[in-house]
């Protein structure tokens, strides 16, 4: 399996103060920085968009992980990719012609990842979608909002597209903390996003190695 990423997600840091947020991950040991983009219309909320991504991008290393929730497929592309991100993950649900949209996240210079909803079965994405994407992140909550309830009930999918490719980058998301990091790490998830769990720890360094432990071992 491929090693650890961790990846806090910005949903859950002080919006007041980005950039400063974005260096303390990186202070802590965050290999990625997730970066929720939603449009109120594929998920009840607002976040944030291309510009703000771009004004982040000068105050960190970190790799940039985009979790795209939109309605419009590939709308927003390339102005990502200018911002500075560098890897697209969109929602299958959304698309109609997901090769279409890998092939324009890879033109544009990014990598490709894939999301899936609790719902949604791991038919939507195994085989030629699999095989194109960088990434595939199975859903621990429903989209749209930080500091939800874990759903352990998707950890079978998880370990299905384990077990089918080896090698792949797989990302959980929501409610990703100290008591659910075991099962999603024995499932074979890599990429690990958190929120509440990283932003609110009483040491977000701790909880930081600790995931990457967990992976690792
Ligand atoms: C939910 C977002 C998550 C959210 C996770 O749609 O994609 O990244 O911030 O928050 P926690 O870790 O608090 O569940």
């Amino acid at each position: 399996m491929p090693v650890a990423k961790i990846s806090p997600s910005m949903l859950s840091c002080d919006f007041a103060n980005l950039a400063a947020e974005a260096k303390r991950m990186t202070k802590n040991g965050a290999d990625w920085l997730h970066l929720d983009v939603m449009d109120g219309h594929f998920v009840p909320n607002l976040t944030l968009g291309a510009p703000i991504i771009q004004a982040i991008r000068p105050h960190t290393e970190a790799y940039f992980g985009k979790d795209c929730m939109k309605r419009k497929r590939g709308q927003w592309v390339d102005d990502i990719a200018k911002a500075g991100g560098q890897m697209y993950t969109f929602h299958i649900e959304a698309t109609k012609d997901p090769l279409g949209l890998i092939k324009q996240i890879h033109a544009a210079g990014m990598q490709a990842g894939v999301a899936i909803k609790p719902g949604t079965s791991t038919d939507s994405v195994i085989g030629a979608v699999a095989e194109q994407v960088d990434m595939i992140l199975v859903m621990t909550v429903e989209p749209g909002f930080g500091g939800q309830r874990f759903m352990a009930q998707c950890m079978p999918k998880v370990k299905q597209i384990r077990e089918l490719y080896p090698q792949l980058d797989i990302e959980v998301d929501g409610g990703l903390a100290l008591d659910t990091i075991d099962v999603s790490a024995e499932a074979g998830a890599n990429v690990i996003v958190a929120g509440t769990g990283i932003f609110k720890a009483d040491d977000p360094a701790k909880a930081i190695s600790t995931f990457r432990n967990k992976v690792n071992q």
